[in-house]
């Protein structure tokens, strides 16, 4: 069975971009080998400095992964700082990795480019992410487009270490998730929180009401013909709507008389149905206050036990042993 692992930053609340391009897929993964997903607090770090906003944002993660179907009987979730061998384990590989390596590193290159000095943190971040996929041995790790590189420089310096001290490391596999880049924020730019044009997961009603009928449209008069090809509102739509809604939608758009305000609420309704056993389910999760920590606590046990047979390996292997 192979391991599947993969990590996600607590800097902010999860969207429905998050959901369709890495949960959902996630959630699909743990049905087909050992998953392991972590909350990457240390990496959080490197940009947030809000020890209030750090910890709601994890919690926030764990119990959003679990409403949306994370099953803790099959896969493990954990926090990141809960293993803290990984910062170790970083400290030794981050001896063999070449300065240039980084450098070439392209979450560190905007950086540059933006003119932020960057700290040391975030400098060694990818060698902190190739000690997160390495130290549990993990056979394929589910990422964005974006974070490839970091997975093919975890790659490079897994075989610089087995080179330099034997056989060691475990190569892992990227898998590429699906792109989203056809997943529209409020504003039709791609969704980012970068961007801030993002729908959270799980809003309460007003809140999402206002957001969805926030989308920015043209001033197409009630009366006329809408596209219904380059609108964000019907690509969304489509997240949530069965086909035959959509096909109805895209009519309503094309024949006029319909305005973008109604479009908006059928697309509102369509979001709220759709995450409404979920959001039951988070609702259920949250009346037990210990069951979040206990699932936590419950995969940091699990982790650890993998990252200590590493760990030794590797002390082993370097001489500190
Ligand atoms: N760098 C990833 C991101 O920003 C998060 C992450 C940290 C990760 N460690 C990982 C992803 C290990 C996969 C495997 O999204």
């Amino acid at each position: 069975m192979p391991r599947i692992l993969s990590g996600i930053k607590p800097t902010g609340k999860l969207h429905i971009g998050n959901y369709f391009g890495m949960m959902r897929p996630a959630i699909d993964w743990q049905d087909k080998g050992e998953a392991l997903y972590f909350i990457a607090d240390y990496h959080a770090l490197t940009t947030l400095r809000d020890p209030k906003l750090l910890k709601e944002y994890s919690r926030g993660i764990a119990l959003d992964f679990l409403a949306c179907g994370l099953d803790p009987a099959k896969a493990t979730l954990f926090k990141q700082s809960d293993v803290p061998q990984v910062c170790e384990l970083t400290w030794i590989l981050s001896t063999l990795t070449p300065m240039p390596m980084l450098e070439n590193a392209h979450a560190y290159k905007a950086h540059i480019m933006r003119g932020i000095t960057p700290n040391v943190g975030l400098f060694a971040y990818p060698v902190l992410m190739a000690i997160d996929i390495l130290i549990y041995d993990s056979d394929i790790v589910p990422v964005g487009r974006d974070q490839k590189q970091h997975v093919e420089i975890t790659r490079d310096l897994a075989v610089k270490f087995n080179q330099t001290f034997g056989d060691t490391f475990k190569l892992p596999t990227p898998s590429i998730l699906p792109d989203v880049e056809t997943i529209p924020g409020l504003d039709g730019q791609k969704m980012s929180k970068s961007y801030d044009n993002t729908i959270e997961l799980f809003l309460e009603e007003k809140p999402l009401r206002k957001k969805i009928m926030g989308i920015v449209t043209d001033s197409t008069p009630i009366e006329a013909s809408k596209d219904p090809t380059n609108s964000a509102i019907v690509e969304l739509y489509r997240l949530f709507a069965s086909p035959s809604d959509v096909v109805q939608m895209e009519s309503d758009f094309r024949a006029g008389g319909v305005g973008y305000g109604d479009f908006k609420k059928r697309l509102f309704e369509a979001i709220w149905n759709y995450f409404g056993p979920m959001r039951q389910r988070r609702a259920e999760i949250q009346a037990d206050p210990n069951y979040v920590d206990q699932v936590l606590a419950r995969g940091a046990e699990r982790a650890n036990e993998l990252a200590n047979a590493t760990l030794s390996r590797v002390r082993q292997a370097v001489g500190l042993s």
